[in-house]
């Protein structure tokens, strides 16, 4: 009894110590009373929107929510309804030129009821960072409003009318709503009406050029559309044609280039949510999209330290081929980097949990930089637990700014995996091999040559006099460094119009080549041809050592798939120009390393080697991040 009155006299106490402290009490309590969304929740990733640029699928929904909701919410807890209007608005004022009104004048109303009604206090207006939001949102609504005229271009790379898929490639999705000629009343069509269509078509005999009553749709749906024949490589590839594209348009490059496939569904999803807000944004013609837009990844798909860069097993041998592609491209090495084949394995547990944090480790990462951490913390760390929801007394913890990008920790899950009370909560049980990962280094790069037609060079390399076939040459001469400048092959082949692929093929691999040493490229009599080789050219090494604005995204390599992207013209630029052109010219090593430059494509244009998610990139616009997904997959569970 005595202690029952005890306690509630101390309750008492408290809470009247509390309302005199904390005058916002009541308006608090009804916050945390809130139905269906979180108020802690909100303020939290309000501010980590702010501070990182970190915004995912779930905030946008709970926005979505919290709008849905709008009068009873703003009753009860004003400061969720006014955040919530701020990232609306943050993000519809590119598509909406009255939302900046609309929006603004229900902010003001809710504000001034909140204040008048004693639901919002000046505690509030410090803890939820509203004054913040209305200060960028002004920014925009500024820049938005000074014009600047933008030209943009669509580029791909077209081959043939059936895929590898046997589905027929006619590019009716740019024939389509959103894209399409505009259609009067409906607000989704047309977005590429001020676009440019460079389609690069390969001119090879197997290509089959697009139909005229196809190429006539296109026309009327782009501002202009040009098609340029050429060669390209003699195996499906598309960066030739990226590559010529910069080339040929070096001194006249469009503001922003956009690069795609001709399937570009494969990669964008049925709906290209990003290449539509992306369109929308440049067809603002603004200073803000001009400023806002230098990289974007148009793909869904995310790869985290894929296969090709380290697989290893049987015959799986990427990582040499990964190392010698790379040494070429960046001059360095890829260890260099501090990049190393992954030596654990992880075994996932959705709906489970690790016990104990490691070696009392509280850090938030993101999945790939937990599992790095997890390996480095050997025994103490079995594993790693994501999707813990965060606590509120997280947030201001020292040095814990990038948490709020990242839901794992590192746990030492001495008695395995428990099934866990929180559903989100996922654990990645760890088993890892003693093996030294930098064993091997091999320091020979994948040259690039340019072909020189009726020349020979004279003299073998390193008395290497062994007949070859092309593509057993080129890999010779590659291994002989230096001592190889080139290889001279019997005979140009001759291409003709009824040539199949398989054909051209055998006639490739019955070439008759050896490995050269000579420096000077000879006349021949017999019409030899010679790959002489090309060494990078010496501004490499200052394009390699610019590094990005940004900081890497996690300790780990990764990107989007599938080579679309949009590219503010300045990015062009950022690699050197010799390099791009001794690339364009090597119609076979484009081939050959058609899926290996998917993976750096971002790099080259000055984006971290490690790229960020559409939906944590700091410099992107929340417009461009708004209800766009991203798909990860990781190489360390078998993703190339
Ligand atoms: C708004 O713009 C001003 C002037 O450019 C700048 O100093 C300020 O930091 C910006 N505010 C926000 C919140 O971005």
């Amino acid at each position: 009894m005595r202690r029952g009155i005890g306690a509630a006299l101390l309750a008492w106490c408290l809470s009247t110590l509390l309302a005199q402290e904390v005058p916002s009490l009541r308006s608090q309590t009804s916050c945390e009373l809130l139905q269906g969304v979180d108020a802690t929740t909100m303020l939290l990733r309000a501010r980590a929107y702010y501070r990182t640029g970190l915004f995912e699928l779930a905030d946008a929904d709970r926005v979505a929510y919290v709008l849905a909701n709008l009068d009873g919410i703003a009753e009860a807890c004003p400061a969720v309804a006014l955040q919530a209007l701020l990232l609306k608005l943050e993000e519809n004022i590119i598509v909406q030129p009255g939302a900046f009104d609309t929006l603004m004048s229900r902010y003001t109303l809710i504000l001034h009821q909140a204040v008048r009604e004693q639901t919002i206090t000046a505690q509030d207006m410090r803890n939820w960072p509203l004054d913040y939001g209305v200060e960028r949102v002004l920014n925009i609504s500024q820049a938005l409003a000074l014009p600047r005229r933008l030209t943009a271009s669509v580029v791909m790379n077209y081959c043939q009318v059936v895929d590898r898929f046997g589905t027929s490639q006619l590019l009716t999705w740019l024939m389509d709503p959103p894209f399409g000629e505009p259609i009067e009343g409906v607000l989704e069509s047309g977005l590429l009406r001020n676009t440019d269509l460079h389609i690069f078509q390969v001119d090879w005999p197997w290509c089959e050029p697009l139909p005229q009553d196809v190429l006539d749709r296109l026309r009327v749906s782009v501002r202009e559309l040009r098609v340029v024949t050429y060669r390209g490589g003699p195996r499906r590839e598309e960066q030739t044609a990226y590559f010529k594209y910069i080339l040929d348009n070096w001194d006249n490059l469009p503001d922003f280039t956009i690069f795609v496939h001709p399937d570009a569904d494969e990669h964008q999803g049925q709906k290209f949510l990003a290449l539509t807000r992306v369109l929308k944004l440049i067809n603002t013609q603004s200073q803000f999209a001009y400023d806002a837009l230098e990289y974007y990844p148009l793909a869904q798909q995310m790869v985290v330290d894929p296969r090709r860069t380290w697989g290893r097993e049987g015959a799986d041998a990427f990582a040499p081929v990964w190392r010698r592609f790379w040494r070429r491209l960046f001059g360095n090495s890829w260890e260099d980097l501090g990049f190393a084949e992954p030596r654990c394995k992880w075994e996932k547990h959705p709906g489970h949990f690790l016990a104990q944090h490691a070696e009392g480790d509280t850090r938030r990462y993101s999945l790939p930089d937990a599992k790095l951490v997890c390996a480095h913390l050997g025994d103490a760390c079995g594993g790693v637990t994501c999707g813990t929801p965060i606590e509120a007394d997280e947030f201001d913890l020292p040095g814990q700014d990038q948490f709020v990008r990242a839901t794992c920790t590192v746990r030492r899950g001495a008695d395995g995996p428990s099934a866990s009370p929180e559903p989100a909560e996922v654990s990645y049980v760890k088993t890892c091999l003693d093996r030294d990962a930098d064993a091997e280094q091999d320091s020979v790069s994948k040259a690039t040559y340019r072909e020189a037609k009726g020349t020979f060079l004279l003299g073998y390399a390193a008395d290497d006099s062994v007949l070859r076939g092309e593509a057993e040459s080129r890999r010779r001469c590659d291994e002989l460094r230096d001592a190889c400048t080139g290889y001279t092959c019997e005979k140009s082949l001759v291409v003709t119009r009824s040539m199949t692929k398989k054909a051209y093929q055998e006639a490739q691999a019955a070439q008759v080549c050896t490995v050269r040493a000579g420096s000077q490229l000879t006349g021949s009599p017999t019409g030899e041809v010679t790959y002489v080789k090309v060494a990078a050219s010496p501004k490499l090494q200052e394009a390699v050592s610019q590094g990005p604005a940004k900081p890497e995204a996690s300790g780990v390599f990764q990107f989007y798939t599938g080579s679309q992207s949009v590219v503010r013209k300045d990015r062009l630029g950022w690699w050197p120009r010799e390099e791009i052109e001794t690339f364009a010219a090597d119609g076979v090593w484009c081939s050959d390393t058609t899926g290996l430059v998917e993976a750096v494509w971002h790099r080259l244009f000055g984006e971290p080697l490690s790229q960020h998610p559409r939906q944590e990139d700091p410099a992107l616009p929340l417009f461009l991040k708004w209800g766009i997904p991203t798909f990860f997959s990781y190489g360390d569970e078998g993703v190339i």
